[in-house]
């Protein structure tokens, strides 16, 4: 399976990203709430790339560690960085006078999560979502 890279500029690649990730996400065997989380993390992330970076890229890339198959999704961009990625964390702490409750809400649908940014040069969140033992057997049997 093919990773797919998604340019975000406008509103519309927010809708084509999270329709390309249903793609990948049912090719990979997730079941439809884990898919549902999966387009809940590519709208937030690139909601985000949109309102606090001046756009960015999508990277959904089909992963797999210790026979364990997964989905990640990376939100790169080159814009303002986060001074304090601890802060951003906080349920609540938004810069936009919106929700703050994007990047926790990523971090709660998501098995692993990481922010690297660097104020002036940029931010990538990573997210990986794994697919259930069970799944995964079960594909295993088709
Ligand atoms: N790609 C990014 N570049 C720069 N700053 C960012 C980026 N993503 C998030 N931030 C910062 O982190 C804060 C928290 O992000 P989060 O997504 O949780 O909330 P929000 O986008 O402000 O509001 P909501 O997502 O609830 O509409 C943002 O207000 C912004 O200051
Ligand atoms: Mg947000």
């Amino acid at each position: 399976m093919q990773a797919v890279m998604c340019a975000i500029q406008r509103e519309v690649d927010v809708y084509v990203a999270i329709n390309r990730g249903r793609a990948l996400s049912t090719a990979i065997g997730f079941d439809d709430i884990d898919r549902t989380r999966i387009e809940i993390v590519i709208l937030e992330l690139t909601r985000n790339l949109l309102a606090h970076a001046g756009g960015g890229t999508l990277l959904l890339e089909p992963a797999s560690q210790d026979g364990r198959n997964g989905l990640t999704v990376e939100a790169r961009d080159t814009g303002p960085g986060i001074p304090d990625i601890a802060l951003a964390m906080r349920d609540g702490f938004s810069t936009a006078h919106t929700l703050g409750a994007g990047l926790p809400g990523v971090q709660r649908l998501m098995d692993d999560f990481s922010i690297e940014s660097t104020v002036g040069a940029g931010t990538a969140v990573r997210a990986t979502k794994w697919l259930p033992v069970r799944a995964q057997r079960e594909r295993r049997r088709l």
